[in-house]
């Protein structure tokens, strides 16, 4: 299996953690696929991509949408041809005290991501080709919890046990099936976060510094080769030993 022949979908592939993860990708010679709702920035990655050598194309998308990752996957093979790697890395999150959550808020928070991701993984079952990979981006905060956080790791949480078990029911096909578990990494949500919350995550990461994208992007890169062959159905810290 060449790396080089494959085809990624990256959802949320235009900014932090999904650019990186697009741009390291694209650097095996993978040709990739960015969904995302801003076509213009995602578009500046694509011209990024091209610049440095690689090919990618940009799919304006909100993968909140039920329709959503249908398309995605049927833009991918109309470009492409084929898909080998699905990134289910976009999300939606927010932060606040969960005795303040309302209901809506685990509607838009946790039912609206676990939906899409359930969505993507059903797709993904049958579309990605034999021995593709299926990754996504999850959180460290489903093992080392954050106060106001807990809408994101619950969500987060769902979607790693489903995708466990679809692990087990592609697995005859070759295709591995994975959860990365980002802490915190320096993207654009940073300025969301409380200063003391950023100390705090720092203090507890033995390598003594937030995350960087890139630093996320080289573990996907794994997971999406050939090297990761014999992993599935696992949940992989990539958070420097955040506890
Ligand atoms: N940064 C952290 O500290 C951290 C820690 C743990 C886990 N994570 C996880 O890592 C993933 C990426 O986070 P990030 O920090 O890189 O976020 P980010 O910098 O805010 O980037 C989010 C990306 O997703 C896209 N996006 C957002 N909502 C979308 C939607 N409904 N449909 C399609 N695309 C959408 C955005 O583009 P548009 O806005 O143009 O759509 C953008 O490309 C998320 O799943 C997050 O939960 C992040």
């Amino acid at each position: 299996m060449q790396v080089a022949e494959h085809v990624a979908v990256v959802t949320g592939g235009s900014r932090g953690i999904g650019r990186a993860i697009s741009e390291r990708l694209a650097a095996t010679g993978t040709r990739v696929v960015i969904g995302s709702r801003d076509q213009d920035v995602a578009e500046q990655v694509v011209d990024r991509i091209k610049e440095a050598g690689g090919l990618a194309v940009a799919v304006r998308t909100d993968i909140t949408q039920p329709a959503a990752v249908k398309e995605l996957f049927d833009s991918a093979e109309d470009y492409f041809g084929r898909v080998d790697v699905w990134v289910n890395n976009a999300s939606t999150a927010t932060a606040g005290a969960l005795s303040r959550a309302t209901d809506d808020d685990f509607d838009r928070y946790v039912a609206a991501n676990v939906r899409a991701t359930f969505v993507a993984l059903r797709e993904a079952a049958t579309r990605i080709r034999d021995h593709g990979r299926i990754i996504l981006i999850s959180s460290a905060l489903t093992v080392s919890p954050l106060p106001g956080m807990a809408l994101l790791a619950a969500g987060k949480a769902a979607s790693d046990h489903l995708a466990r078990t679809l692990a087990w029911e592609v697995g005859s096909r070759g295709i591995t099936v994975n959860s990365v578990l980002p802490g915190l990494t320096r993207t654009d949500v940073l300025a969301t976060v409380p200063p003391h919350v950023i100390a705090d995550a720092t203090a507890r990461t033995p390598l003594g510094r937030l995350g960087e994208p890139g630093d996320i992007a080289d573990v996907v890169a794994f997971l999406a080769s050939e090297a990761s062959r014999w992993i599935t159905g696992q949940t992989i810290h990539a958070a420097g030993g955040m506890i």
